[in-house]
């Protein structure tokens, strides 16, 4: 039975080719300081910052660099990023990037006025900001985590080995998006691959929970199946605009809170992914690749139904004179060729991860109760193991 549920969706989207345009309309809403917030530089080398920079001085702001936004941002560059905004009274925070960008600043957002220290309060003890939070607004390069459009914000610690995320409530989702697909053709192929498997995994985790007739598990079979569709077309070519459209506007829609609504969701691929990459620091989306066909393998038995309806939906399995395991071991080998053909990482071995750091990794593992199994830490070793 659908779960009783309210959903807002706070963030303004602006999609397509000409959509850095409309940075023109949202600028005007807020204060003159604006914080440029961006990576390592690759927005540098593809024009994305030069053609940002130009829009932003055409509007008379003041800019404000926040530069080196690392992959799997730290609690030290949060730290960095409260100092930048305190110092220049940054009045809008403008992620340029992918889903480390936006992340941080919404970490940001919530920290800058607040007392206490946000790695304690935000990620430690889950607490809900208290004070007034800086606008976030965000110009996408890299099509996975749906940071965009949730209110989703991941910091690692390295000192403490744990990598945490906090979902706030709306009002921590970025004011506004802007999701041009030609942005993304500069992305090497590794990491477009990291990024589609992350868009998967995230339907995954949301459609692999309860056994009911739940509309929001039509709409994910629907986002898997052209998932699945356009990568291989981006695999061939990468700038094929349809297929990356197709990609980034999945991404959106597979982490931006609707297809969550009335259900619980299980979310424990990204829980060993999570605590496997506060350990290795790999690609997000190469963490969740890693461990899922272990994962997913061990726990298919206790969701039968829903694993034998993945096989048959979302790749074409004929059920046919096959029991209703073997069926579903197919639709998984199905997900395993078509990883394969992806060039995704399969085990942990091949992202830095080793023997020695699995008890270590189990025990970042948050257990979360929502999907088929509750694991036992035992399980989440064993499953470890099986992955690397
Ligand atoms: O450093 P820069 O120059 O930005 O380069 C980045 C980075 O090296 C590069 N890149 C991005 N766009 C590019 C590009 N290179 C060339 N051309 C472009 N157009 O790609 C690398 C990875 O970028 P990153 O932002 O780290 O990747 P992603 O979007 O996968 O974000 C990963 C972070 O998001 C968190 C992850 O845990 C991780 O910390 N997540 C956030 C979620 C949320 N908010 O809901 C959910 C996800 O499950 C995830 O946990
Ligand atoms: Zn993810």
């Amino acid at each position: 039975m659908l779960g009783n549920f309210s959903y807002l969706n706070a963030t303004k989207l602006y999609f397509g080719d000409d959509s850095l345009k409309y940075l023109n309309e949202e600028l005007p809403k807020y204060g003159k300081n604006v914080q440029i917030v961006y990576g390592s530089g690759s927005i540098k080398k593809n024009g994305i910052y030069d053609e940002v920079v130009r829009v932003l001085k055409e509007n008379g702001k003041t800019i404000i660099e926040d530069a080196g936004v690392m992959p799997n941002p730290t609690v030290e560059k949060l730290h960095e990023g409260v100092r930048i905004a305190r110092e220049n009274h940054t009045d809008l925070l403008l992620a340029i990037g992918g889903g480390s960008c936006c992340d941080y600043a919404k970490a940001v957002s919530v920290s800058v006025n607040c007392d206490e220290e946000p790695w304690e309060k935000y990620y430690l003890r889950f607490e809900e900001p208290t004070c007034e939070i800086i606008p976030v607004g965000c110009i996408l390069t890299m099509a996975g985590t749906g940071s965009e459009m949730n209110a989703g914000a991941v910091i690692t610690n390295h000192e403490t080995h744990l990598k945490i995320g906090h979902v706030f409530g709306p009002e921590v989702m970025p004011k506004f998006s802007i999701l041009n697909p030609k942005f993304t053709f500069s992305l090497p192929k590794r990491q477009m691959v990291a990024g589609i498997y992350d868009i998967f995994n995230h339907i995954c985790e949301q459609y692999f929970s309860g056994q009911d007739d739940n509309t929001s598990d039509y709409i994910s079979e629907a986002l898997m199946k052209s998932v699945i569709h356009s990568s291989l077309i981006a695999l061939k070519d990468p700038e094929d605009y349809e297929a990356r459209s197709n990609i980034m506007w999945t991404a959106t829609w597979a982490l931006n809170t609707l297809i969550s609504r009335g259900k619980t969701g299980d979310w424990m691929v990204h829980m060993l992914g999570q605590s496997a990459g506060a350990y290795t620091d790999a690609t997000h989306g190469m963490t969740l690749s890693a461990v899922s066909l272990p994962y997913y393998r061990y726990i298919m038995p206790y969701g039968l139904q829903k694993f034998k309806r993945f096989a048959t939906e979302v790749w074409g399995i004929c059920p046919e004179g096959k029991s209703d395991e073997e069926v579903a071991k197919e639709g998984l080998a199905a997900m395993e060729e078509w990883m394969k053909k992806l060039g995704v990482a399969m085990k942990l071995s091949e992202i830095g991860g080793t023997e020695e750091m699995i008890e270590g990794i189990a025990d970042g593992t948050l257990i979360l109760e929502g999907g088929y199994k509750v694991l036992t830490r035992e399980e989440i070793v064993q499953i470890l193991r099986n992955s690397l």
